[in-house]
């Protein structure tokens, strides 16, 4: 077995001496993703590969590696980006990084949602370009504690957000997802309902599934209008999980009341229609974006990589 393996984009610099400890390493080193043509060049011949949620890693890619190639080490949770039935084709393995990153993006979905019911944007964009006084009723949000929190995919990260909520702010919890889950309830006293009913019940809906066919576009016009006009929606998953241009005409006609986003369909654009509005919280894909955190998942893929050279099973393999 070779050592050879090609990184799509450098990772924290401590990452990456830790990985050249294990590997001989090619690294794509511009500040941007790597090209359709640098992926299929860069690939080419390495044993492993490591890559980025925005890397589209499909069957041409895989292809273009070699029938060497052994692991797909993906720096993230989520690998909508890979074309797993290819790989498991090829017999190449395909890691994630979970676990380490569960509290980062938990709490970047709770920043999300305090922005988003408190004007956080707003009035930070007021107080530097504008004046304001103190006015009984000036910029009034929405209360948070004690309300009823609508949580959709009872993963890892759904269940530490939902745990924060019921232990930190004393939140009732709703969740909706493919089957109840023992943990999730005895954690957070959350209690299963049919998404729909979620939707109607909730003050705040916060989306934490995986994107997969069945995900895609889960939340549209239809589901907006069953969501309360006071309600707060919040998305650090995938962005295609929501139908962009519905959530900016909900959010336009007050059909729900504001939503706080880390992701976007088409990334890195954004729909206009979104950036034109007030009530809608916008960060750039954060949810991961500690300092500890992108270094943990680094080393879980030094980890990843090292056992697949060595011709084990790694330790963080997606089925
Ligand atoms: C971040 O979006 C991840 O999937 O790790
Ligand atoms: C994945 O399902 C996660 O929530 O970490």
């Amino acid at each position: 077995m070779g050592r050879k393996v090609y990184v799509t984009r450098a990772l924290p610099r401590a990452v990456m001496e830790e990985l050249g400890k294990v590997c001989e390493v090619t690294v794509n080193d511009a500040p941007r993703p790597a090209t359709k043509e640098e992926l299929l060049e860069g690939v080419k011949g390495r044993d492993a590969i490591v890559t980025m949620l925005n890397d589209p890693v499909t069957a041409e890619v895989i292809a273009a590696a070699g029938p060497q190639l052994r692991l797909i080490a993906n720096y993230a949770v989520g690998y909508n980006n890979i074309d797993l039935a290819e790989a498991a084709r090829r017999g190449v393995w395909v890691t994630n990084t979970p676990d380490v990153l569960t509290n980062a993006t938990a709490d970047m979905a709770w920043a999300l949602l305090f922005a988003a019911a408190r004007h956080i944007p707003a009035g930070d964009r007021l107080v530097r370009t504008g004046t304001f006084a103190w006015a009984p009723e000036f910029m009034l949000g929405a209360d948070i504690t004690g309300r009823t929190l609508g949580v959709v995919g009872a993963g890892r990260i759904g269940r530490n957000f939902a745990r924060k909520a019921r232990h930190g702010f004393d939140m009732k919890v709703l969740y909706a997802g493919r089957h109840p889950v023992p943990e999730f309830e005895a954690e957070t006293e959350g209690r299963f309902v049919p998404l729909e009913e979620l939707l109607r019940a909730s003050d705040f809906v916060s989306l934490h599934v995986p994107l997969t066919p069945e995900t895609r576009h889960m939340i549209g016009a239809k589901e907006l209008a069953m969501m309360k006009p006071t309600a707060i929606l919040i998305n650090s998953s995938r962005g295609p999980v929501v139908e962009e241009k519905a959530l900016a005409a909900a959010l336009k006609s007050r059909t729900i009341w504001a939503a706080g986003l880390d992701v976007y369909e088409n990334e890195p654009d954004v729909e206009p229609e979104l950036k034109a509005l007030d009530n809608v919280a916008l960060a750039p894909h954060l949810g991961t974006a500690t300092t500890g955190t992108r270094y943990e998942m680094g080393l879980m893929v030094v980890r990843n990589v090292a056992a697949a050279l060595e011709g084990q099973e790694p330790p963080n393999v997606v089925k």
